[in-house]
């Protein structure tokens, strides 16, 4: 039985012409690595209800990962968040030029599609997680997320304001990732209850995130840190020990919600939480 890495590395995106860098630059962020936290969500919850469909499910965890990737590939662009490092590697606007950048990105957000209608699901379950995926990283979610971020850069927000910012741009991923692994086992109930749960799980890694920005090197990061001074980041608005105290006692709130959920979906998930729940130092 293949791992997902490997089933990553059998459906890198692909494409032969004379362009000299093209498929070098489709595939380069891919193969840096990354947590795959989104990935491992799904899959857990697979795991956990129906293993013998982990290596269909690799389709869907593939497809999250890759509008994922493309996501980071713009927020690195010189009119997001202007950076030169990503999983270890310098981005794609420093290793080739801003436009491969750009639409390498296009090109990994329309592939994650492809990849879900190509995947051995029955029709209804494809159109489920297209919207699904859809809906949570497109004008709705992630984009909107993005360009609330970046539009009120230098313009301090609320806190709700901010709840709805990070909802958006982080959390909503992470919690379509959840709820598509209780589509692929049938469990639409589940999956409601998960989507929620991972809306405060994604605000959680959203918070841990705008920390390790201010208290990592960019080396041990793998990405540009101390970025985030004109942002609305968790640290900026409530400053280090509220940003922590605030991604402590989420934590806590989302170690006593996983006590309710079903034995073998807890195991699955509890070592994922325990690896990420606790990040910031
Ligand atoms: C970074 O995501 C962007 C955020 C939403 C915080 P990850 O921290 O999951 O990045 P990779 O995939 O591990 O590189
Ligand atoms: C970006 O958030 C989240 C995305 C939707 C890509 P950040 O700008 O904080 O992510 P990093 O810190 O660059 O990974
Ligand atoms: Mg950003
Ligand atoms: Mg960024
Ligand atoms: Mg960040």
């Amino acid at each position: 039985m293949q791992n997902f890495e490997q089933f990553l590395q059998e459906h890198l995106p692909r494409s032969n012409s004379f362009h000299p860098h093209y498929e070098r630059a489709l595939q380069v962020m891919l193969q840096a690595g990354g947590k795959r936290f989104r990935p491992a969500l799904l899959l857990a919850v697979v795991r956990a209800y129906n293993p013998l469909m982990i290596e269909s499910a690799y389709h869907a965890a593939l497809a999250v990962e890759l509008l994922h990737t493309y996501s980071l590939i713009h927020d690195d662009l010189p009119a997001m968040d202007d950076s030169p490092l990503r999983r270890g590697n310098p981005t794609l606007h420093v290793l080739f030029d801003e436009v491969t950048a750009i639409l390498v990105g296009d090109a990994l957000n329309t592939y994650s599609f492809e990849v879900l209608a190509d995947a051995p699901f029955a029709p209804s379950m494809k159109v489920e997680l297209v919207k699904l995926l859809a809906h949570n990283g497109g004008l709705n979610g992630m984009v909107l997320g993005q360009a609330i971020d970046c539009h009120f850069e230098n313009k301090p927000l609320g806190i709700e304001q901010i709840r709805f910012l990070h909802i958006n741009k982080t959390a909503k991923l992470i919690a379509a990732s959840l709820a598509m692994g209780a589509v692929i086992v049938g469990k639409e109930d589940l999956a409601l209850k998960l989507y929620e749960f991972g809306i405060e799980l994604g605000l959680l890694f959203q918070i841990q995130d705008d920390i390790l920005d201010v208290t990592q090197s960019s080396e041990e990061a793998g990405k540009l840190t101390n970025n985030d001074e004109e942002k609305n980041s968790f640290v900026t608005i409530l400053g280090l020990n509220k940003a922590k105290e605030e991604a402590d006692s989420l934590a806590y709130k989302l170690l006593g919600e996983l006590d309710g959920f079903e034995k073998r979906l807890k195991e699955e998930l509890s070592p994922l939480l325990v690896q990420y729940i606790h990040r910031h130092k």
